[in-house]
């Protein structure tokens, strides 16, 4: 093969994970907050204190490594979907749940969730910042069925009263 040919496409190649990567580490920050997991202790009492068992359907509102969903699925056997702009994490989640055989219960979608329809959950799992929040409140309260738990790590969402709050780790329930 000529040898100019395969430079082209290693070039092409190069530049195609560079803007994979930058996407990955810039636009989730643009448009909410960037990765920054919670503990897998963190994830369980979230899931604990909205009380998910089999019957409900687990939102979390960017998914990173989908460790809150995969524990949904696996340690309170519910139906559990995340919505997550960094594609590489989207990649890494979708693995995680293959790899432990969940793909019945748990899916991952690639995008915004300021862009998504939020209808059918019925516990949603929040971690981004107070300003997004403020953003994603009203999102939540049209979009979600009334009696949808909603449960936020570190940032309370202002404008609702708790149902109940944990102080370690900061946790807020809500019901819509
Ligand atoms: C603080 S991390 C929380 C990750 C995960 N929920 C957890 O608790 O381990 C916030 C995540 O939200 C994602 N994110 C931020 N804004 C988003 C948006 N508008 N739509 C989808 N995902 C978003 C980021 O890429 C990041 O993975």
């Amino acid at each position: 093969m000529d040898v100019w040919l395969v430079f082209g496409y290693v070039v092409i190649i190069i530049l195609l994970c560079i803007i994979v990567v930058g996407v990955s580490a810039v636009w989730p920050s643009l448009i909410g907050a960037p990765w920054v997991p919670v503990s897998r202790e963190t994830a369980w009492k979230m899931l604990d204190l909205a009380q998910v068992n089999p019957e409900d359907s687990v939102l979390d509102l960017g998914s990173g490594d989908g460790r809150i969903i995969i524990m949904a699925a696996e340690k309170f056997g519910a139906k559990a979907f995340g919505i997550e702009a960094d594609p590489l994490r989207v990649l890494w989640s979708r693995c995680a749940i293959r790899r432990r055989g969940l793909s019945k219960m748990v899916a991952v979608m690639w995008g915004n969730f300021f862009s998504q329809n939020l209808l059918d959950a019925t516990v949603v799992t929040v971690y981004q910042g107070q300003k997004i929040n403020k953003r994603l409140q009203a999102k939540l309260a049209t979009e979600l069925k009334a009696g949808t738990r909603v449960i936020s790590y570190s940032f309370p969402f202002e404008e609702w009263t708790p149902i109940k709050t944990l102080r370690n780790p900061h946790l807020y329930l809500y019901v819509v």
